[in-house]
């Protein structure tokens, strides 16, 4: 199974606030949707519970949220261990992460995430919220420059 991350995020690896995405950005929405759609989208709960209701779930995606407290109606589980398991289990082929900085940290620590699209914006922000440092473990294959930054694609370093 291959995990791709999809995160933004500015030169010092910050990707946000605490009140949730600081920025809107169509070309990045758009090439979220692209990526994802038809696809399976795990995330931790509080992205979740944070998407407006009208994208709750996300529309034409699995919704997978990995939390300890189940969510109505949402397919859960309580750990990546256990949804690791159970992808495996299906022999799923691919799944998006999707965040937030927790999860996207311990996937990254874990060695799980094989791929990463990034949008990486120009500019620093005055956000509060950041990942660790994962670009060491991952080469760039493709880079794109848009208005607002670069896309970029890396994959796990063999
Ligand atoms: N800038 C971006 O690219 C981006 C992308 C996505 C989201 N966001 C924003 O991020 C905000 C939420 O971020 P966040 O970091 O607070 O939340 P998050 O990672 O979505 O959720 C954290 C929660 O996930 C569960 N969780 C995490 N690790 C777990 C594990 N190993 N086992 C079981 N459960 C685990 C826990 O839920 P329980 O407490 O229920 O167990 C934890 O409280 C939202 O406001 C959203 O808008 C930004």
């Amino acid at each position: 199974m291959k995990i791709t991350a999809i995160l933004a995020m500015d030169s010092s690896l910050l990707i946000g606030s605490k009140n949730g995405l600081p920025w809107h950005i169509p070309e990045d929405m758009k090439r979220f949707k692209e990526f994802t759609t038809g696809g399976i989208v795990v995330m931790g709960c509080n992205t979740y519970l944070s998407l407006p209701e009208r994208f709750r779930p996300l529309p034409h995606r699995r919704n997978i949220v990995i939390t300890h407290t189940p969510v109505d109606g949402v397919e859960c589980y309580s750990s990546i261990e256990l949804f690791i398991t159970m992808m495996q289990k299906e022999t799923v082929n691919q799944v998006w992460l999707i965040g937030w900085a927790s999860i996207y940290d311990q996937f990254f620590a874990h060695g799980l995430v094989d791929q990463v699209e990034l949008t990486l914006l120009d500019g620093e922000y005055e956000w509060d919220i950041r990942v660790s440092e994962f670009r060491f473990d991952f080469h760039e294959t493709a880079s794109l420059d848009f208005s607002q930054g670069k896309f970029i694609s890396l994959v796990k370093n063999s």
